[in-house]
């Protein structure tokens, strides 16, 4: 796996100190430097109502990198022993603004593929806040609870290969850790693989803030082109037709949280984790409380082209 370490000029590459399936990625200051020009160039106005200036952006980062970033970030993403990546930027100071993290994002996101339509803001990402008082329909928002470990776009007729999610500001936040897993390292997938129950399809709908109007069919596990298992799930959004599919789900949902293999880490400010959507499973642990908390994330998610 070591042969992923390529050396990108400008970057420090290495495996997160928890898992060898997690590789970090930081943008050492000149980088950011010879970032600031064209990233100026574009609002985040124009990057909304543009879309082709999205591609520009990412292009001026390949560019820096002598066109060999976005390959890498694809070989990470695509590759089933890895397929995520934590990308930080060394030094944040004050040149690091939630619009340049905004357009680092979709830089990133545009070496990866193209992104989807985020119904629930009306565009291509979503910027969200989580604070000690929520009244909100999902446990997106809810920061004294955890968010148990699920996959992205489950409830959406569109594909999601892959999602970023980025931290633009935190205060007074204790606990509130990221928690993953890799499907492959769930102790008993083969089990669950086992029950046909898993291979019907579901019915997904999604509560009102999601914008979604509609609800989809589809299994849980299905095979990608190579054989290997693939995920789609959430706790919150299938509605189980029957005593086996709701059992199903309860098993699936017991042994996610109950697996000693997930990785608990903290994403510092001006840091966005990357993960292909597919064989990967996000969370987040509780916040201790405090009335004074403030996180505020953007997400991205989209398909590879
Ligand atoms: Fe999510």
């Amino acid at each position: 796996m070591v042969e992923i370490l390529n050396t990108i000029k400008g970057f420090d590459i290495s495996f997160h100190n928890k898992s060898q399936r997690i590789i970090n990625i930081s943008i050492k200051e000149d980088i950011i430097e010879k970032l600031i020009f064209p990233f100026n160039k574009f609002d985040i106005i124009a990057l909304e109502y543009k879309p082709f200036t999205r591609f520009t952006l990412a292009k001026s980062l390949d560019d820096i990198t002598q066109n060999k970033l976005g390959l890498f970030l694809q070989k990470i993403i695509k590759n089933r022993k890895t397929g995520c990546f934590i990308l930080s930027v060394a030094n944040v100071n004050k040149k690091i603004t939630n619009d340049f993290l905004i357009k680092l994002s979709t830089a990133i996101g545009h070496l990866l593929g193209v992104p989807n339509h985020d119904a629930m803001s009306g565009k291509y990402y979503a910027r969200f806040h989580v604070k000690h008082e929520d009244n909100s329909d999902s446990y997106l928002r809810k920061a004294y609870k955890n968010m148990d470990l699920h996959t992205d776009g489950t409830y959406v007729d569109e594909k999601t290969d892959w999602l970023i999610m980025s931290k633009l500001e935190e205060k007074n936040a204790e606990g509130g850790e990221t928690s993953v897993l890799h499907l492959d390292d769930l102790e008993n997938l083969d089990e669950l693989l086992k029950d046909p129950v898993g291979k019907e399809d579901f019915l997904w709908g999604s509560p009102k803030s999601k914008n979604i109007d509609y609800k989809v069919k589809h299994p849980i596990f299905t095979e990608d082109e190579n054989g290997m298992p693939s995920i789609s799930y959430i706790d919150q959004f299938p509605e189980p037709q029957s005593m086996n599919q709701g059992n199903f789900l309860q098993k699936l949902s017991d042994s996610l949280e109950e697996s000693s293999n997930k990785i608990i880490t903290e994403l510092p400010v001006g840091s966005m984790i990357v993960a292909n959507n597919h064989f990967w499973l996000h969370g987040r642990k509780p916040f201790k409380e405090n009335k004074s908390l403030c996180r505020e994330l953007l997400r991205i998610r989209g398909k590879f082209n």
